[in-house]
């Protein structure tokens, strides 16, 4: 685990997600992540969950699995497990590229600002296919690609390779949406809009896919 890791485990839990912590003056979390998270149900694996900020909005009745790479954003999740009304089964250190459990165990898969950063996109879809049960959802908030030949998109290929480095892996041009659309859901529910950041990270997308 690189020095690199604790440095984005430790940027992104101090100021991105202001130590996990909720904050709705917010907009996108008030009106788009709130929102979407009150629709998990039942058994729920989140991968890639950072330092937990997701945790407060899982409803009471569901029991969540936390499924984290990043060793460092692990032990600040862990800190935030007591006092959430949800119940959480675990947290364990792992990509969305291999998921450590058997098929048909979950009801809902949660990834927020997560297929931004994985090595393999279609690899990851699949596995989440693979460990929802039929009728099961996955629920996801991502930050893509700006439309095709704007400047937002240019700005965006420009700054990729720095963003990258500092974002552990983060992509800018991602057109994510279509990644989900081509993953072999039995329907996808998709939303487009722009998120109150600076115009490369501004277009964003949310939605749900069932099996
Ligand atoms: C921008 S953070 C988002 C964290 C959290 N989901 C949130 O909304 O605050 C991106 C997260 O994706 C994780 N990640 C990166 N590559 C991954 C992979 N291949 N599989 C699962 N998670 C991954 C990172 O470790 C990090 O926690």
């Amino acid at each position: 685990m690189s020095l690199r890791k604790r440095w984005f485990a430790w940027m992104y839990h101090t100021f991105v997600s202001r130590t996990g912590t909720p904050d709705f003056a917010d907009t996108l979390t008030r009106e788009v992540r709130a929102p979407l998270l009150a629709r998990a149900r039942g058994q729920v694996l989140e991968i890639g969950a950072g330092d937990g900020a997701n945790l407060p909005f899982y409803p009471s009745q569901t029991q969540v699995t936390l499924l984290e790479p990043n060793r460092y954003l692990l032990a600040y999740l862990r800190d935030r497990w007591p006092g959430v009304r949800c119940t959480v089964t675990g947290g364990l250190l792992g990509w969305g590229e291999r998921l450590p459990f058997g098929e048909r165990q979950f009801d809902t898969v949660v990834a927020t600002h997560v297929l931004c950063s994985v090595r393999d996109q279609g690899q990851v879809l699949a596995e989440i296919k693979r460990v929802l049960r039929p009728g099961g959802q996955f629920l996801f908030l991502e930050h893509v690609a700006a439309p095709p030949r704007s400047l937002t998109l240019a700005v965006q290929h420009a700054l990729n390779p720095a963003w990258s480095a500092l974002g552990d892996g983060c992509r800018l041009t991602r057109d994510t949406g279509a990644a989900i659309q081509a993953a072999g859901f039995r329907s996808v529910e998709v939303r487009s809009f722009r998120a109150p950041y600076p115009p490369f990270v501004s277009p964003h997308i949310v939605g749900v896919a069932l099996v």
